[in-house]
């Protein structure tokens, strides 16, 4: 049945993506607009069992559109994925007369807001792709993946001068555990002589082969986009693996992008696609709907089950990988 949202709160959890501000301004200026009182949760699920609430106004989600991070701060929260943690959690929500809750994370945020409303289904809940990693079912884009992949290419051509001017190899690991769509498309714009992701079985062998055709036509410098979870182990362990095998260049070199990926201002399609995500979150409230995520697809809002986004799997665009390959020869 639907109830009447009077109190909203919003919070990000997981790891912090930029675009997650945007989204936070977009939430509270829309709840407003809509008479809501909104709060903000600090740390994710932390706060939440921890009663850190702040009653949010316009004014304090002004100047923040275009920061990194999130001003709500952001944690990975143990606790909450205990039935007691989610208790305190829910008490503080009902001491604060809240009845609609917006959560901007990723997938380890989603499985505690499905774990949630299991227990506590009066509260609704509503979930905003914030990662980086573009892993998420239900959206072609999650919050932060554009900014994370410009930072990496801009890494990598920073890279190329000087793979190119000392005729190295370098393997540059990006981040994604689980998935490489960061990997992917850093790869392809970044004109890498090869990519390893998590979602496919490549060998040393397979790798090496790569580079000697690429040595046939005199290429003297390389460079290798390795997504952290790939399935041939530390991006060290690669580049020794390989260099037991090729003598193609001066010196085999890693480069760990690391967190650097994670910060800085978001760019123009991440700053719009969190206004978009989070201003229709709270109309989505207000209609009633819970236990969902909101996701862009084909340009238009779409809604998903947190079952489904938690539990099915956002498949990589094979094509673009048989692309990515036969660009990098
Ligand atoms: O934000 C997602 C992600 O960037 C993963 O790709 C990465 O493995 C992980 O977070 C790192 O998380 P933490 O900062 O907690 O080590």
């Amino acid at each position: 049945m639907k109830k009447d949202i009077k109190r909203i709160a919003v919070l990000t959890s997981g790891g912090d993506a930029p675009g997650m501000n945007a989204a936070v301004r977009a939430v509270v200026r829309n709840a407003i607009n809509n008479d809501l009182h909104i709060y903000g949760i600090m740390r994710g699920y932390e706060g939440m069992i921890n009663g850190d609430f702040k009653r949010l106004e316009t004014s304090d989600v002004s100047n923040i559109i275009h920061r990194g991070g999130t001003i709500l701060k952001t944690a990975r929260s143990q606790r909450f994925m205990t039935p007691e943690g989610r208790k305190l959690a829910y008490e503080n929500l009902i001491d604060h007369d809240i009845d609609g809750l917006i959560v901007i994370g990723g997938n380890g945020t989603f499985t505690g807001a499905q774990k949630f409303i299991e227990e506590y289904p009066d509260i609704n809940i509503l979930g905003v792709p914030g990662t980086i990693d573009n892993d998420l079912y239900g959206t072609d884009f999650t919050i932060g993946f554009d900014t994370a992949l410009n930072t990496a290419v801009e890494a990598v051509d920073r890279i190329r001068d000087t793979a190119d001017s000392h005729n190295r190899l370098f393997f540059v690991e990006v981040m994604g555990r689980h998935s490489g769509f960061i990997a992917l498309q850093t790869a392809i714009a970044g004109g890498a002589g090869g990519v390893l992701i998590p979602e496919e079985d490549t060998t040393i062998e397979d790798l090496v082969k790569l580079l000697k055709k690429g040595a046939k036509r005199s290429k003297l410098f390389s460079i290798v986009i390795v997504a952290e979870g790939n399935k041939l182990g530390t991006v060290y362990d690669i580049a020794r693996k390989v260099e037991e095998h090729v003598d193609i260049y001066d010196d085999i070199k890693v480069t760990v992008i690391g967190h650097l990926q994670r910060g800085g201002s978001p760019t123009t399609l991440d700053r719009v696609l969190a206004s978009v995500l989070g201003f229709h979150a709270v109309e989505a409230l207000l209609e009633g709907k819970t236990g969902q995520t909101l996701g862009l697809k084909n340009n238009n809002v779409h809604f998903c089950s947190f079952h489904d986004a938690i539990t099915k799997s956002k498949t990589l665009n094979k094509d673009m990988l048989r692309m990515a390959h036969i660009l990098a020869q």
